[in-house]
């Protein structure tokens, strides 16, 4: 069965990303899901320093295992101040260290939220340009504004988004 990752962007335990990843997932149907929560990977800040005084760390490398394994990837991200957050980039920078091409080339759905009507636009911009450089293949994104109105316990309520993210799912579906 092919496998899939969610990743939330976020090192927030209530994290929305994390949510919205992992309910993105769930609607793919026979393949198996593999949720990973940030906060599971002791990653120090990025320092070239570490890098060169203690090579990869162990959960960077267990990390980068579980990214080689999957087929594909359903992925939101948290926007602070306009970018990535910190322990998403942490988690990036470090990948990138093991090999350039963090994403393989294998399909990717990129989303964002935010509590804000924004939905984290700023940051799939940037996501959007930079991800391709890093073998992103980004076949379908979109930002999810507004979160805590149009995600109610832990359903999406607004019919166009949920339209919106099931179409996505099966574009996700038929490129893996
Ligand atoms: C330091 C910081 C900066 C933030 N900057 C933004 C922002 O630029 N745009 C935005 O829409 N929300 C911003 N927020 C609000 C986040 O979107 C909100 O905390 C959201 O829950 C983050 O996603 P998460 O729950 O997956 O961590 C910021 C929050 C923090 C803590």
């Amino acid at each position: 069965m092919k496998k899939v990752m969610t990743i939330g962007g976020s090192n927030s335990k209530a994290s929305i990303n994390r949510k919205l990843a992992e309910y993105t997932g769930r609607l793919m149907h026979d393949v198996e899901l593999n949720h990973i929560d940030l906060n599971d990977f002791d990653l120090p800040l990025f320092s070239i320093d570490i890098e060169n005084e203690s090579g990869f760390p162990k959960d960077l490398i267990r990390l980068n295992n579980e990214v080689n394994s999957s087929d594909g990837f359903v992925i939101s991200l948290a926007e602070h101040n306009g970018a990535y957050s910190a322990a998403f980039k942490n988690a990036f920078d470090w990948l990138s260290r093991m090999e350039s091409k963090v994403w393989r080339n294998k399909p990717m759905l990129l989303l964002s939220t935010s509590p804000g009507a924004r939905g984290g636009q700023s940051v799939m911009e940037i996501a959007l340009s930079r991800f391709p450089r890093n073998g992103g293949n980004i076949i379908g994104h979109t930002t999810f504004p507004s979160f805590n109105e149009n995600f109610i316990e832990g359903e999406i309520v607004n019919p166009e988004l949920k339209a919106k993210i099931e179409g996505l799912v099966s574009d996700l579906s038929e490129s893996i």
